[in-house]
């Protein structure tokens, strides 16, 4: 259930109840594709960065360790040892983007493993039974992500199939919660809307799919390739018709001032790869904008990444030492910089609420804009 606490303009402050305990929104959702987040970062150190949320990969867990073994161990939640909410996406974006070969019908995808090359087919149905299996908080539907490249005509059709499948999804999504031997019976199924960066197609669907009355929407396809300009542009258009009381998604997305941004259009659930991907790279989110720690300017720097941050990281560590680290190849360095991203973006995000329980979101994000970008 969810509970719109607040709203600044469009932006909104939020609260979601679930099995696995309440998520605060606006919200980061933390990419643990494979069960783990990259980087050697425990269930514990998550704990303690404050991470509400984990996103899973339907995709990557039915391929390895396979979802009917972690359904034996007991669900997603006690295999991986978390008890707060975990969000798996649904394979279909994975699908596209990952696997070989593939061949959509209208019952689904057929597609060869990325790992070891074994032909799978993935529908709708076979979305829900895995995510069913992982026994995840939410679920998100079986949906085609089209690319950016597509005419209007292929994206016109593949939009109506998601539709088809959405409906399929809630139909298995609805058996599923109800067999005896559920691993979560409460599971929540979000719709996804598509349409490229087709206004008319976006706002079509997203109208179609509301009235299916799920317990929340994810705006998909963005973040694609196709300019910032153009992601405000159709957050613009098709947020307002996506149900107000109702949590809003942006897969994908994004980095610290695209989640800014966003919020003030009316979504309050992210997801990114960024503040892991970017601390395996050496890359520290600051105030002040991105650093690079492999810089030369580092090698004598005895301050923290960020003067007065919180994170593990940062309460002991200089620049130095993590370059060092990082130089050196060992595997510390990564990991204090993962943690430092993760709990930059989830403090973030803390931020945000409270300037949103305060009314001074607008003023919050300006300055906040302001101040990460005043170095670039
Ligand atoms: N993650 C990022 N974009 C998408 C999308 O369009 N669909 C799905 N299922 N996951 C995504
Ligand atoms: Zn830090």
């Amino acid at each position: 259930m969810y509970e719109l606490l607040k709203t600044e303009g469009k932006a909104k402050r939020g609260r979601l109840h679930t099995v696995h305990g309440v998520i605060e929104t606006p919200v980061f959702m933390n990419v643990g594709t494979a069960a783990a987040i990259k980087g050697a970062v425990s269930t514990e150190d998550l704990k303690e960065i404050d991470t509400q949320v984990q996103l899973s990969n339907t995709y990557h867990l039915h391929l390895r360790p396979g979802d009917e073994v972690v359904k034996k161990l007991g669900g997603l939640h006690k295999f991986m040892v978390w008890d707060r909410p975990i969000l798996t996406d649904s394979g279909g974006f994975q699908v596209f983007s990952l696997a070989g070969l593939r061949k959509i019908k209208e019952e689904g995808v057929h597609f060869q493993s990325h790992i070891d090359g074994r032909k799978i087919f993935m529908g709708p149905e076979e979305s829900m039974q895995i995510q069913s299996n992982l026994g995840s908080t939410i679920a998100m539907a079986f949906d085609e992500c089209p690319a950016s490249v597509h005419e209007r005509a292929y994206i016109e059709q593949s939009v109506e199939r998601t539709t088809r499948w959405l409906k399929r999804c809630k139909a298995e999504m609805s058996r599923l919660n109800d067999l005896p031997d559920t691993v979560n019976k409460e599971q929540l199924l979000f719709g996804i809307n598509q349409g490229g960066v087709l206004e008319d197609v976006r706002i079509a669907h997203a109208k179609e799919i509301a009235e299916l009355d799920l317990p929340g929407y994810a705006i998909g396809g963005l973040a694609v390739g196709e300019s910032h300009e153009e992601m405000y542009r159709i957050l613009d258009a098709v947020v307002p018709h996506l149900p107000q009381n109702k949590p809003t998604y942006l897969m994908g997305v994004g980095t610290p001032i695209n989640i800014l941004e966003a919020v003030e259009r009316g979504v309050d659930f992210f997801d990114c790869v960024y503040p892991s991907r970017n601390g395996r790279h050496g890359h520290a989110y600051t105030n002040q904008g991105k650093i690079n720690l492999f810089n030369a300017k580092f090698e004598l720097d005895a301050r923290p990444i960020e003067e007065g941050c919180g994170c593990p990281a940062c309460s002991k560590y200089s620049r130095a030492y993590i370059r060092h680290l990082l130089k050196a190849k060992e595997m510390l360095g990564m990991r204090l910089l993962v943690l430092h991203n993760l709990y930059f973006y989830n403090h973030l995000m803390e931020d945000i609420r409270l300037a949103l329980d305060e009314g001074r979101f607008t003023e919050f994000k300006k300055r906040k804009i302001e101040e990460m970008t005043k170095n670039t």
